[in-house]
């Protein structure tokens, strides 16, 4: 089909007449891709809850004019919708709809997020209908670890990390630019630990954490409902296209999030976009292959390099800590601090430690699984896990866990 076709009411004129002033509050519309294009992409991030079509118009209109100027595959990307009500979903299959007799050899593809569930169950239904409709679900294929590490049997993971490592982390933070008052956001939150702790220590003016685990969050929840905490929410969403607005926060934080991606250099962007200038990110990275131990140094050295070895294979990088500074500077940061936050059985609660190693086990046996190892590995891998916190129980062993911890300042200028 050629570029020179033109929609039936003429360029950015809603269909219907209603004025764009009527658009649905805190929505966002971007076109990208440009007329006459094999693909064009039409984005929507915000809120989408008009209470009749009409709020739609302008919607309607710029999907009805990408679709006149595309000639191979319209996307409709609304991976970044916070809310979507049924009038919203209505009106866009009446724009299908349209599509299918306007447009008959037009591919619409719709980019979801689980952010809206109900959707993607809706559109796969538009999908069965009109062949040429497909569906792509953004957050569904992260990596293969994915839902492993959030899913409620990790929770206990976490947990007990996170007992062990604030108490080498919380004097340090300071340092990195934490203090009382400010706008934090505290990304890939986990079980939110972190953030009530922030909240006891540092006094935030607002604390929003956000994670992509429904388990970790209800977890994440409760417990600040439990202590009466004011100031602190839990946001459900993906790190690689948060939710939240641009130049928003003072700190934000990514604590062992960014090596559970296989595109790191992605998330530290939304950091940055939600970071307001001056503003400071703050992150942590596990350097596995600095696991070491005494007596059994070798067993030490072959489990870890192992479990980094299918960490590569699933999509993460678990020896990230060496890297941080320097993906702080990549990321366009200033002011780079990092530290070195070494756990070991001589600075930490020796039962402790040996309970964050034991849950290793859960985390190293879908590892293997999802890797495809034979059951030889695994059981060696349990072998240096029993090692590991053999050293860290006997007397004269010794076991380091090293984590980096870095931050740096988003500048003022753009
Ligand atoms: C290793 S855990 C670290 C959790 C927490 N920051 C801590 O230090 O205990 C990684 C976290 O990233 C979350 N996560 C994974 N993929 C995510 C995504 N796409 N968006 C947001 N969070 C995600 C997981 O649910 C998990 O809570």
């Amino acid at each position: 089909m050629s570029s020179s076709i033109a929609p039936p009411s003429g360029p950015g004129v809603p269909s219907s007449g209603v004025p764009p002033s009527c658009m649905p509050v805190a929505l966002n519309l971007k076109v990208t891709g440009g007329e006459g294009q094999d693909e064009q992409e039409v984005a929507l991030t915000g809120t989408l809850r008009p209470f009749v079509a009409e709020e739609m118009a302008t919607v309607r209109a710029s999907l009805e004019q990408a679709a006149w100027s595309t000639r191979g595959t319209l996307c409709v990307n609304l991976k970044r919708l916070k809310y979507m009500n049924n009038v919203a979903f209505l009106e866009l299959n009446r724009f299908v709809r349209w599509v299918s007799t306007s447009r008959p050899e037009l591919k619409i593809k719709f980019i979801l997020s689980s952010v809206i569930p109900w959707a993607i169950r809706k559109f796969q239904v538009i999908a069965e209908l009109y062949p040429s409709v497909t569906i792509e679900v953004y957050d569904k294929a992260f990596y293969p670890i994915q839902e492993v590490i959030e899913d409620d049997e990790f929770i206990n993971v976490l947990r007990t990390q996170e007992k062990i490592i604030w108490e080498h982390e919380q004097d340090k933070l300071a340092w990195h630019g934490l203090r009382p008052g400010l706008r934090i956001a505290d990304v890939c939150c986990g079980l939110g630990d972190f953030a009530i702790l922030l909240q006891r220590d540092f006094r935030p003016e607002y604390i929003v954490g956000v994670d992509h685990s429904k388990p970790f969050l209800r977890y994440a929840r409760q417990h600040v409902a439990d202590y009466g905490l004011e100031n602190i929410e839990y946001q459900y969403g993906d790190a690689a296209a948060l939710l939240l607005p641009d130049n928003s926060f003072d700190f934000v934080t990514c604590r062992l999030g960014l090596q559970v991606f296989n595109e790191p250099q992605g998330i530290l962007r939304e950091l940055l976009r939600i970071c307001r200038p001056g503003g400071r990110i703050y992150v942590t990275n596990e350097l596995m292959s600095g696991i070491i131990g005494w007596p059994q140094k070798e067993l030490f050295r072959w489990t870890y390099e192992k479990v980094i070895e299918m960490g590569h294979v699933l999509g993460m990088d678990m020896d990230t800590g060496l890297k941080t500074r320097s993906m702080l500077i990549n990321a366009g940061l200033e002011d780079i601090k990092v530290h070195l936050i070494d756990i070991n059985n001589m600075n930490s609660d020796s039962v402790g430690l040996a309970k964050v190693v034991e849950s290793w086990n859960y985390v190293t046996r879908q590892m293997c699984q999802r890797s495809e190892q034979p059951p030889e590995v695994f059981e060696r891998i349990r072998e240096g896990l029993r090692a590991h916190v053999e050293a860290i129980q006997t007397e004269g062993g010794f076991a380091s866990w090293p984590i980096y911890a870095g931050s740096g300042r988003k500048p003022f200028r753009s």
